[in-house]
């Protein structure tokens, strides 16, 4: 007998980032995904360019990685997660690059700040040489 899931169905989009048309993609399905969830025009417009900072940032440190975008519902109220995933040369201290103005030398370091500041829940996992996955969450 098939099994009834216990919990509502996630719509799950994976977006390939390899490069700056990857960043691209990854705000598209962020934009559809957020206006398929009723979220507002603000709020479509903090997560677009939340998600499109987490992918120029793999484009640019990893060059290749995925950001999965999950449509959510929990407790009737529409949700939107982000996981930007990569497998490159990491962060020594993700506590101090999610502050501003730490950048490399020729950039602002604002986008992940940014990020943290458009979301409601953000948070960095990395270490040196191991990779980066940056989570994030907001509820319309
Ligand atoms: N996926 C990643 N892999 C490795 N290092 C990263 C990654 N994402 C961010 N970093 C490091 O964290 C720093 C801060 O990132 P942030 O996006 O805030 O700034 P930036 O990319 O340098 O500049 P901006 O986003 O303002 O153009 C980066 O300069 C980089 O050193
Ligand atoms: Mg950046």
């Amino acid at each position: 007998m098939a099994q009834v899931p216990h919990t509502a169905p996630r719509d799950e989009v994976r977006v390939h980032v390899a490069g700056y048309e990857g960043v691209l993609s990854a705000r598209k399905a962020a934009r559809e995904m957020a206006v398929k969830l009723g979220f507002t025009l603000a709020d479509t417009t903090r997560v677009t360019t939340a998600v499109s900072e987490v992918a120029r940032n793999i484009a640019r440190f990893a060059w290749s990685g995925v950001v999965v975008l999950r449509a959510e519902h929990s407790h009737g109220t529409p949700a939107l997660t982000v996981e930007a995933i990569d497998s490159g040369p990491g962060i020594a201290d993700p506590s101090l690059v999610v502050e501003d103005g730490y950048g490399t030398a020729d950039s602002l370091g604002l986008g992940l700040s940014s990020a943290r500041r458009l979301m409601d829940e953000f948070s960095v996992v990395s270490r040196a040489g191991d990779g980066t996955t940056v989570k994030m969450r907001k509820s319309a």
